[in-house]
Order: structure tokens, then C-alpha cells, then sequence
């Protein structure tokens, strides 16, 4: 359906899966019980975009300060992404329009990990649906500082004049190279902050807080994401 981008002018949107623990806190159950059953909404609410005929999902699954979590929370959350991946193999058939990529430093995952990444991005490289990105140990800070990192080794190698930096340049160096900002960014479970999710990209976006906790999260609250977020009038700036 491309009523959805026509209609709402709306190609990306950004995700802060947030609520885990907290589902499974109030069913008396330990953290990864959350974790698990926020991996079945993650994939029915892929699903349900890529019907809906979105261009961009980036979905934030683990922050770099993530780290910080006792280390068999952490643990079962790499768990979790592996078996994710393991069954996107399984079940991958040629009708998948769906494009995985994941944005943060994989460099610091496993070497299992890193090498399912690859993997599954090499896989659904070519499809040209939905691109699902994925925010795996991934810090809108830490993003940045790469970025600055890179351009400034250009300018050492006299590759660039520091003079010449602009925004469209540091965008560049960005994980989301290439894709268009969110349009929307939501966040489930009552908290209201971005904590660190795409802070540069996030400049214009709008953003709609919602007191679900994310693995109680349907595609009918993302509808009524949609409905705020079509009641928006977005100005960048102007008049
Ligand atoms: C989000 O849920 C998942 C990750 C951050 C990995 P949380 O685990 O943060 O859940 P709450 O916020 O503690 O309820
Ligand atoms: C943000 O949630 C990260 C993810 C959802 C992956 P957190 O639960 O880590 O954020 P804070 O600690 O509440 O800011
Ligand atoms: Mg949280």
C-alpha cells in the first residue's frame, strides 16, 4: 500500500523497543522472559510495516550503554538476536521483500554473532522492500564520534579541506548513510527520551511516547501512532 507514504509522507520510522523488563517484572518473571517475548513483537511488527508498505524500520535493540545490564541479562539478549537470525534463515523464502541491515559497532559481538550479521545482511542484500535496520550496540554518540574520526583522518591525509565539512558530509559517515531521516520516532513504555537513539537523524522527527510496554506492543497501537503522527504539522523552521 502506498496510501501510507502518499498519505502521510512518511518513509521512516525509528522504534525504542523499551518495556522489557518491566512486562516481565509484573508477571513476577526473570528479564529475559521480557526480552523473549519483545522478539515476537519485533517480528510482527516487521511484518505488519513492510505490509503497510514502509520503506525504513530502524529498531533499537541494544544501546551501547546496554553493556552496563548483569552479564546474563546481556547474555540472553545475544541469545535472543542469534536464534533471530538462525530463523530468518530457516525461514527465508523468495517472496521476502524484507532488507536486514544492522547499524552500530558489531565489531564488539561475538565472532558466531558478527559472522550470522554478515550473513543475513549479505542474504537480503538485494531485496527491495522494507530495509530493517536493526540498532545493535549501537550509541547516537558513539556514531558521531566515528564520524568526526573519519573525516578528521581525511583531512590528515589532505583529502579534505576542514574548511569544506558540512552536514551533508558528516551524514554521510553515518550508519543511516544514504537513508532519508526518521519521520517518526516511538516509543513505548511510558518513558519519554531518546537515550541516545539517532540523536542526529532525530532533528526533525516527530515523536509519539506511548504507555504500552513493547512486548504488549500490536500493529494496533502503531496504527494509532500513525493517527498522531498524522495530525502533526511538521514546519522545519518555517512558517
Ligand atoms: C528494552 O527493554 C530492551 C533493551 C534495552 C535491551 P528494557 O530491558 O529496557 O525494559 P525496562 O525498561 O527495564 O522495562
Ligand atoms: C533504550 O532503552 C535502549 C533500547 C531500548 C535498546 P533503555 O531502557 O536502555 O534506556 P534508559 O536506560 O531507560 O534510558
Ligand atoms: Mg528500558
Amino acid at each position: 500500500m502506498d496510501n501510507m507514504r502518499a498519505g502521510l509522507g512518511l518513509q521512516h520510522i525509528g522504534i525504542i523497543m523499551d518495556g522489557n523488563g518491566r512486562w516481565a517484572k509484573k508477571r513476577g518473571l526473570p528479564r529475559k522472559y521480557g526480552h523473549r517475548e519483545g522478539a515476537k513483537t519485533f517480528r510482527r511488527i516487521v511484518e505488519y510495516c513492510d505490509k503497510l508498505g514502509l520503506r525504513y524500520l530502524t529498531v533499537y535493540a541494544f544501546s551501547t550503554e546496554n553493556w552496563k545490564r548483569p552479564e546474563d541479562e546481556v547474555n540472553s539478549i545475544m541469545q535472543l538476536l542469534e536464534q533471530y537470525i538462525d530463523e530468518a534463515f530457516e525461514r527465508q523464502d523468495e517472496n521476502d521483500t524484507v532488507r536486514t541491515r544492522f547499524i552500530g559497532d558489531v565489531s564488539a559481538l561475538s565472532e558466531t554473532l558478527k559472522e550470522k550479521i554478515a550473513r543475513i545482511e549479505q542474504m537480503s542484500q538485494g531485496r527491495t522492500g522494507m530495509t530493517v535496520n536493526v540498532a545493535f550496540n549501537y550509541g547516537g554518540r558513539d556514531e558521531l564520534v566515528r564520524a568526526a574520526r573519519q573525516l578528521a583522518i581525511q583531512a590528515q591525509q589532505g583529502k579534505l579541506d576542514p574548511q569544506q565539512i558540512n552536514e551533508q558530509m558528516l551524514s554521510d559517515h553515518l550508519y543511516t548513510s544514504g537513508q532519508p531521516d526518521p519521520d517518526l520516532i516511538i516509543r513505548p513504555s511510558g518513558e519519554e527520551r531518546l537515550s541516545n537513539f539517532l540523536i542526529w537523524q532525530a532533528a526533525y522527527s516527530e515523536f509519539v511516547f506511548m504507555d504500552v510496554l513493547w512486548p504488549d506492543f500490536t500493529p494496533a497501537h502503531l496504527d494509532q501512532a500513525l493517527e498522531i503522527f498524522s495530525r502533526r504539522n511538521r514546519r522545519y523552521g518555517q512558517v
